[in-house]
């Protein structure tokens, strides 16, 4: 996809399709869409008064042939109130544009950018990057794609002297950042037959080839040899080999602390012998998206050259019931030297990153940031839209919860605390994977890992209410990519 900046009439600017932004009291909003209209005879505003659009933030409508313009069509956005109107409101009018445009044959798209909203204008350009590039998303790895991706070109048409550098800057960034979470959509929603962790391996294999990170695997002896225990005993029901993927970028100074991120990378969970009820089973596959997502963060790291030194880990296996599978009793004595009652066995995901997060120390970490579809209390606590954080350093906590703020990915903190990691006791162990009952479920999940981080500033987003979504739109959302990447970015300086 193609993106360019371009300035003069609009009404003579040749476009399948021109995005004309209007509030709700159906007036349209920039100056050069004004120009449009009076170019157009009224009647693009005619069109927006007749009462067929709202206005409402991210009603649209589209207007085919219109007079006097060389734009081929007019798509009527609504941007709701003007007063409510911030960096929040456009982002979700500029998500709706693009996807009215799904099922058209428009293939380039040109939109407006007012000056008299200039300050904000790289990030309008950066989200709509973004949003143009998500839009363009198809699965397309074991069926025909329903519909053709829209949006080779998007030129954004200004009204006056801007920074070309800076836009030229926030295209760059838009990519980086869409491509990134093209990747994990894309692992995602693969299926688990295909999306094994040998598949995740390769995956970044070709990373690390692309973008010159160094690549190491462990294969199960390594982490037989490293005593990473926890790791191991969820992997024991599956055929699939376990795979212990780690990346290093090395954009920073030399000897600067990396920032460590880990990834959660069970690419099917049914339970194990604590076997999961078969309802909507399929959608485990997705339980690697913390994988797929630090995955994501590394393409965008190495697209942009991020001036930062970043590790990724990723431990990954299938979670499988079997003759070879580990027991509920079973315990289990990982990587940290400190043992674990296995109670459940569904409660994997914590077993995996804790010989993680334990290897994470031999990089001597700025902080460790992990991802992971961890509980489904978490998705009882936030829903579908807020990730969790949770973390051992407020200020990292809240550092993260910017970045989401940022890059429109919202997440919110969540507390821990001795009270909560005085419900992980074990008869038998020096911790128990589960705490007994299910009240608080998401924030003893994380005192369980903070068990494994006492040596590093570390947070955890619980992402198991955001990385997909159900239903008819069955598909993964690519988050948390765009805040990875914002707090990436901001650590790097750029
Ligand atoms: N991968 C699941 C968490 C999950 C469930 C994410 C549903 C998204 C939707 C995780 O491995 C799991 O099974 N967690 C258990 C923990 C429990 C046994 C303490 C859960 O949340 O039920
Ligand atoms: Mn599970
Ligand atoms: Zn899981």
């Amino acid at each position: 996809m193609e993106f360019s900046i371009k300035a003069g009439d609009l009404s003579t600017h040749k476009t399948d399709c021109v995005f004309v932004g209007i509030w709700e009291t159906k007036k349209i909003a920039a100056a050069a869409a004004l120009a449009l209209d009076k170019a157009a005879k009224g009647a693009i505003s005619a069109a927006a008064a007749n009462g067929d659009i709202s206005g409402k933030l991210g009603s649209t409508m589209m207007l085919h042939g219109v007079a006097g313009i060389a734009a081929k069509r007019v798509l009527l956005v609504g941007l709701g109130d003007e007063k409510k109107y911030d960096a929040h409101t456009f982002c979700k009018a500029i998500v709706s544009a693009f996807k009215a445009l799904k099922g058209t044959a428009v293939t380039d798209v040109t939109l407006t950018l007012s000056t008299k909203y200039g300050k904000d204008m790289p990030h309008k350009v950066e989200q709509t990057v973004i949003a143009a590039i998500d839009a363009a998303y198809r699965y397309t790895a074991t069926k025909k794609a329903d519909s053709k991706a829209v949006g080779k070109l998007v030129t954004f048409h200004v009204d006056g002297k801007v920074d070309d550098k800076a836009l030229k800057e926030a295209i760059r960034k838009g990519q980086a950042i869409g491509e990134g979470m093209q990747l994990t959509k894309h692992l995602g929603d693969l299926p688990p037959n295909i999306a094994t962790p040998t598949h995740l391996a390769e995956t970044a294999k070709k990373l690390a080839k692309d973008y010159k990170f160094k690549l190491t695997i462990l294969e199960k002896k390594d982490m037989q040899k490293l005593g990473m225990n926890t790791l191991l005993s969820v992997s024991k029901g599956s055929v699939e080999p376990p795979k212990f993927i780690v990346l290093e970028h090395n954009g920073g100074k030399k000897g600067a602390k990396p920032v460590v991120l880990v990834g959660k990378g069970v690419t099917f969970d049914t339970g194990g012998i604590s076997i999961k009820p078969s309802a909507e089973m399929d959608e485990m596959k997705y339980d690697m998206c913390g994988a797929g997502s630090v995955l994501g963060a590394m393409k965008m790291v190495g697209m942009m050259k991020l001036p930062l030194n970043v590790v990724m880990l990723v431990p990954t296996c299938e979670n499988m019931p079997g003759g070879n599978a580990t027991r509920p009793g079973d315990v289990v004595t990982s990587m940290s030297g400190q043992t674990v009652e296995i109670l459940n066995t569904d409660a994997e995901g914590r077993l995996i990153l804790c010989d993680a997060l334990t290897y994470a120390e031999r990089f001597k970490p700025e902080v460790v940031v992990d991802a992971a579809t961890l509980t489904g209390a978490m998705v009882i606590s936030l829903g579908h839209h807020t990730t969790g954080v949770f973390s051992n350093d407020d200020t990292l906590g809240w550092e993260l919860i910017q970045a989401g703020s940022a890059s429109h990915d919202r997440a919110w903190l969540l507390p821990m605390g001795q009270e909560y990691d005085d419900m992980l006791k074990s008869n038998f162990a020096d911790i128990p994977n589960i705490s007994g009952g299910r009240a608080g479920g998401a924030i003893t999940a994380a005192c369980f890992l903070a068990r494994f981080t006492k040596s590093y500033k570390w947070a955890h987003l619980d992402i198991a209410g955001t990385a997909w979504k159900s239903g008819a739109d069955k598909g993964a959302t690519g988050r948390p990519v765009p805040l990875l990447s914002k707090f990436l970015m901001k650590r790097a300086g750029v």
